[in-house]
């Protein structure tokens, strides 16, 4: 079976893991030195993506007054870390050439009570920042899919455009350490609050210049272990060699794969590769050959409008995240993906389509 996704392990995880010391947080720092020197902005380390956006949403003091416009297109972490403070999410749809959200939609659901918009750059396709930065509300962007993805428009890094941003290192994305994530902070402002509120709400990263430590306002534990980030750092040093190869390996299909409804080309993480089929009932014949084929490809987010979690915030429509979720396909990608792999795939593609 040709599985949908990997781990690629590539230089020294494994090295780096053993010199890691639970009592030091050398490669946490030396992780949030490498990506802050990049980004040009101050970043933390986190245990997951979602801690680092539930962050982001105590330090904008998220409570039941707020709305906060989430993208129906998502993974529910995009909504959960905000609803969980009380804030009703309002769902804004996408468009059907990005599958990012559409700030037009955004402007029309725009009230008093909102308060962040969290663009998810899908496959770090960078959103319409320009035009949701025009509605002067803070911006959480969900760049789960988009670490290092540079963007030409904005000639920045995604995920320096928001107040904050949110990135996550699981196993499924581009570069990972199993289950990780960073906040990406724009504003020295949020730096403290930002660090108290990672560690349990305590104030411990001062340790050495106070005498002991305090709990100061809420948090949790959203530290990364050191072991993790050993590894993470290993696949860091590697950036561009993960990067290369994938994107040699996405303009594979691309390149080969014309005969699908493919999205327009443009500047992307390569972390996902997904055509539209015509309906569901197509997607599902396709996605039932794949498998009898030994392939594993995937749908992938149901709308977060339609989902019992999201209707407790009432009915609201998204026409075009609801009708891409019933029609896409994600093919296999990941570092050590072969030609020979990639030409099997391609060619029960073009059998299943003809
Ligand atoms: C768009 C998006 N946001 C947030 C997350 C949550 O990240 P994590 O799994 O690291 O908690 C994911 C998960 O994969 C995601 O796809």
């Amino acid at each position: 079976m040709i599985p949908f996704t990997k781990q690629a392990i590539v230089g020294q995880e494994y090295a780096y893991m053993l010199r890691s010391c639970r009592y030091s947080t050398d490669f946490i720092t030396k992780c949030e030195k490498l990506l802050g020197d990049i980004f040009q902005n101050e970043v933390l380390l986190t245990n997951s993506g979602t801690s680092a956006l539930e962050i982001a949403a105590l330090l904008l003091n998220i409570n039941s007054e707020d709305e906060v416009i989430v993208p129906a297109f998502t993974h529910p972490a995009s909504a959960s870390a905000f609803a969980k403070l009380g804030a009703r999410i309002v769902f804004a749809d996408v468009t059907e050439d990005t599958l990012n959200i559409d700030p037009l939609a955004v402007r029309d659901l725009i009230t008093s009570h909102t308060k962040a918009i969290v663009p998810v750059h899908y496959n770090g396709v960078v959103c319409n920042i320009a035009a949701l930065q025009t509605l002067h509300i803070d911006i959480v962007e969900d760049n789960a899919h988009g670490l290092f993805q540079y963007s030409k428009d904005y000639e920045g890094y995604l995920g320096m455009f928001g107040r904050l941003s949110a990135t996550s290192f699981h196993s499924t994305k581009n570069y990972q350490c199993q289950e990780g994530g960073a906040l990406f902070l724009n504003y020295n402002y949020d730096m403290f609050r930002a660090k108290c509120i990672r560690d349990n709400g305590t104030d411990r990263h001062l340790l050495g210049i106070v005498p002991a430590y305090t709990w100061v306002e809420m948090g949790s534990r959203y530290m990364p272990a050191e072991m993790l980030a050993a590894y993470f750092y290993a696949q860091l040093e590697m950036r561009e060699v993960i990067a290369n190869r994938r994107k040699k390996a996405w303009d594979y299909y691309y390149d080969n794969l014309g005969f699908l409804s493919l999205p327009v080309k443009q500047l992307s993480s390569h972390h996902i590769f997904y055509f539209l089929a015509e309906n569901k009932i197509d997607r599902d014949a396709i996605l039932k050959k794949l498998t009898d084929a030994g392939i594993t490809a995937v749908f992938h987010y149901q709308p977060l409008n339609k989902s019992k979690m999201g209707l407790t915030f009432g009915e609201q429509h998204c026409p075009v995240a609801e009708n891409v979720a019933d029609r896409i396909v994600r093919l296999p990608l990941y570092y050590d993906l072969t030609y020979k792999q990639q030409d099997y795939i391609i060619e029960v593609l073009w059998k299943v389509q003809s």
